[in-house]
């Protein structure tokens, strides 16, 4: 007991110690922030253009950073931290910021690695994925200078059924992907998957109603009995989003033989015409994950069934909203919240039984751009009976610098995906509840 009491003591003295000197060098203490804050998208294959992931790359570019950090135009993060924080908050604080800019004014210093730190779990977005699987041949994007929106599937096979902890969808080439929505399918053994066409183009008035069956005898997903792909995960991309994570007993099975189907895929208009291979990376989990992440994708309703709702020209504060009942007590991973370039803000809470507010998101200043699938601290409660309100606001006017239409027109609300087309989605991430959930760090 005394020994171990002893250690403490000297553990406390050790960090108090630490804070007062802090070590300004590169490997003191700006490595550290950078992985934890920009590599996530500043890595090979990332999504931003270039890596900063390791000293030369950093030193290069540092006036810039120090710029980019200072006016807080890096790193992008848009939900509003006074109304919930999130786990994977890439924002950085102030202490953050004068280190990076004294840092840089100071010359960037490198200091000494401490090789016991090399290894931290906070760089493991930058571990080598387990398996990495691509399109099997370039899209060719049209130049037509129209939204392109195709079904693509990525067939797989590998020794055996193993899980997975996690997923990252990676952009091959990130001046015309705009967004993913993929499947990770088990098919029957006698389904002929890797048999052509990989691919099929969704007409963008009809995207929405697609048949299911169809599609995968199109794709050859189907048995020759008839049986139908199962889903075993569902998830999406967007710009800005992050790697998909899961603690150690969540996650899903990747079957031995079975598809990535990237669902929806969707491609931003290009005048030129312009190639893209992109793709997954998988990270195997070391437990065999006992719970299925679930994935629920609201909508609005729409007020005149079957017919066509618009956003007038002009209208600065067009509302919409989502409620839904949770029937099952459930506990909530990540919260996603879509719109289009004509939103402005974005709310999401939770009403319980008992009249308790839960509180989900808020993005004050949308930006299309900077779409994350926001990972909750702890798992999130939701007891059954909640409603579920989210409320989103638009602008279709000329003070809205992101209205894609000068001067602005009626623009479609949640029908079709063309270019004059807007909506509003709510997606969850989530698992059946089970006691002691909420402890549950996603840290
Ligand atoms: C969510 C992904 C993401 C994160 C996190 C992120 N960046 Fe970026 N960054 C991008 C993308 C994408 C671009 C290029 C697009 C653009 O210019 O907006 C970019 C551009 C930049 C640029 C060039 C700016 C310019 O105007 O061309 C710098 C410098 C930069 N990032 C530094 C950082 C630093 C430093 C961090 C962390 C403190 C960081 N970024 C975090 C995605 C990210």
């Amino acid at each position: 007991m005394r020994l171990n009491f002893g250690i403490i003591t000297f553990l406390l003295f050790y960090s108090i110690e630490n804070l007062t000197a802090q070590d300004t060098t590169y490997y003191g203490s700006i490595q550290s922030i950078i992985h934890n804050k920009c590599v996530n998208c500043h890595k090979v294959n990332g999504y931003a253009p270039f890596d900063l992931s390791n000293y030369e790359d950093i030193k290069q570019r540092a006036s810039f950073i120090k710029h980019v950090v200072q006016n807080r135009i890096m790193p992008p993060w848009k939900a509003n931290h006074n109304y919930l924080d999130f786990a994977d908050n890439k924002s950085l604080n102030e202490n953050e910021i004068a280190l990076i800019v004294n840092w840089v004014n100071g010359g960037c210093d490198k200091g000494k690695e401490d090789k016991r730190l090399v290894k931290s779990e906070t760089l493991t977005h930058i571990d080598k994925p387990n398996l990495v699987l691509t399109m099997l041949d370039t899209f060719n994007v049209p130049g037509n200078n129209k939204n392109t929106y195709i079904c693509y599937k990525i067939p797989f096979e590998i020794d055996h059924d193993t899980f997975v902890k996690a997923i990252e969808f990676f952009a091959g080439n990130k001046s015309v992907v705009h967004h993913a929505s993929y499947q990770v399918l088990e098919v029957a053994d006698d389904a002929d998957i890797f048999k052509g066409p990989y691919y099929f183009m969704y007409d963008s008035d009809t995207l929405n109603r697609v048949k299911d069956d169809h599609d995968y005898k199109y794709l050859n997903l189907i048995g020759k009995d008839g049986e139908l792909p199962v889903e075993l995960y569902h998830n999406g991309w967007l710009p800005g989003a992050s790697l998909q994570k899961y603690p150690s007993d969540i996650g899903f099975r990747l079957p031995k033989r079975g598809v990535l189907l990237i669902r929806n895929f969707h491609y931003s208009p290009t005048p030129i015409a312009q190639k893209d291979l992109s793709g997954f990376n998988i990270y195997y989990s070391e437990n065999v994950p006992s719970r299925k992440i679930g994935f629920a994708a609201f909508k609005p309703k729409n007020p005149i069934p079957d017919g066509k709702w618009f956003i007038e020209a002009g209208d600065s504060d067009f509302k919409s909203v989502i409620n839904v009942r949770f029937h099952n007590d459930v506990s909530l991973l990540n919260i996603n919240p879509h719109m289009h370039r004509l939103g402005r803000h974005f709310k999401a809470y939770a009403v319980t039984p008992t009249q308790d507010t839960i509180k989900l998101i808020e993005i004050l200043n949308w930006d299309a751009n900077w779409q994350e699938f926001y990972r909750f601290k702890h798992m999130l409660k939701i007891p059954a009976g909640s409603i579920l309100h989210a409320e989103a606001v638009y602008d279709n006017s000329v003070n809205n610098p992101e209205n894609p239409n000068y001067p602005p027109k009626d623009i479609l609300f949640e029908w079709g995906m063309n270019d004059d087309s807007e909506m509003m989605r709510l997606v969850l991430l989530y698992l059946p509840y089970q006691i002691g959930d909420e402890n549950i760090s996603l840290e």
